[in-house]
């Protein structure tokens, strides 16, 4: 049939929800999945952060929709302990595996971890709230997961903003409340946004900064050089001794730092988890957002080098 004008949305839409923040977009990727039953438990990483401000994106969605979970064991570079996977999935009956892309690195091999999430019914579930443009094999984060979500405002200036996607035909997410929506000048932000030039400084700024603190005797970065694909949120450092004191340091230096997570949730087990509270311990994330120029970094590797760790 003729028309004068295209008539049908949903036939060239991709399927995503916008959403005011990631952690809705979690919520109701939660809510489609144990809407029938909540039977069934959600795998988590052993590594989620809480703060007094603003809770944790990645727990408090789990309390509120009121599933079981249970946490999984992360190596050192917070990628999947794939034997201690196994024996949990033997031990109980998991419904769904998140993984969370830590600072928008994948140190998973997602091509596995789909295929195993298939074969053994088990729905994957991407946390992409700080990996907004990297890539595994040439494949995007975030569309190897049954679902996926996002956070925009840990990438662009905006107060909040989240991307709800679904990858399998098989789930539907139903209307979300008005007040859950992405607000427009967030919607504007993201609209406008060049991706890729933001991408590619982010990626510039890592190599830079790399360069200039890989001899720094008392850190060591978490992943070395930048893979392939992998647009970084920050450079992540480990700091065996006094990373408070690195912390205030740069701060009365006007340069402001994140330790994620500086806490983790009580959940989390210091007995069996212990080397993620070493990690939450000892981590600093230093800035490479799209706004630090060359020169900035040039200053904060210059101050790197001046803090002088005493025991
Ligand atoms: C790993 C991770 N997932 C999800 C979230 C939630 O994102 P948002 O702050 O957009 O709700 C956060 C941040 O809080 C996060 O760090």
């Amino acid at each position: 049939m003729i028309t004068k004008k295209p008539i049908n949305n949903s036939k060239y839409q991709k399927n995503i929800v916008l959403t005011n923040t990631g952690r809705i977009a979690f919520k109701h990727i939660l809510k489609t999945i144990f809407k029938d039953n909540k039977e069934g438990f959600i795998l988590l990483p052993s590594y989620i952060g809480i703060t007094d401000r603003e809770g944790s994106g990645v727990f408090d969605p789990v309390q509120e929709i009121g599933i079981n979970y249970n946490f999984y064991r992360l190596n050192n570079k917070l990628s999947i302990d794939f034997e201690y996977l196994q024996f949990k999935l033997k031990k109980i009956k998991v419904k769904a595996l998140l993984v969370i892309h830590y600072f928008g690195f994948s140190k998973n091999d997602m091509n596995f971890l789909s295929n195993y999430c298939k074969e053994n019914n088990i729905i994957l579930i991407e946390d992409c709230a700080h990996s907004f443009n990297s890539y595994f094999n040439n494949k995007l984060l975030g569309s190897f997961g049954d679902f996926s979500f996002f956070s925009i405002h840990k990438f662009l200036s905006t107060v909040n903003g989240g991307i709800l996607k679904i990858n399998n035909e098989k789930f539907f997410i139903e209307d979300i409340p008005n007040n859950e929506k992405i607000k427009l000048n967030t919607l504007e932000v993201l609209y406008k946004s060049n991706i890729d030039k933001i991408s590619e400084l982010r990626c510039r700024n890592y190599n830079h900064l790399f360069e200039k603190i890989r001899d720094v005797t008392w850190l060591s970065p978490m992943y070395g050089k930048l893979p392939e694909g992998i647009v970084p949120m920050n450079l992540p450092v480990l700091i065996k001794k006094r990373r408070d004191f690195v912390y205030f340091e740069l701060m009365k230096r006007k340069i402001p730092t994140i330790s994620l997570y500086y806490r983790l949730i009580d959940e989390i087990s210091r007995y069996e988890f212990s080397e993620m509270y070493y990690i939450s311990n000892n981590i600093l994330n230093l800035p490479v957002h799209q706004e630090i120029e060359l020169k900035d970094i040039n200053i904060l590797s210059k101050v790197l080098r001046e803090i002088k760790i005493n025991n």
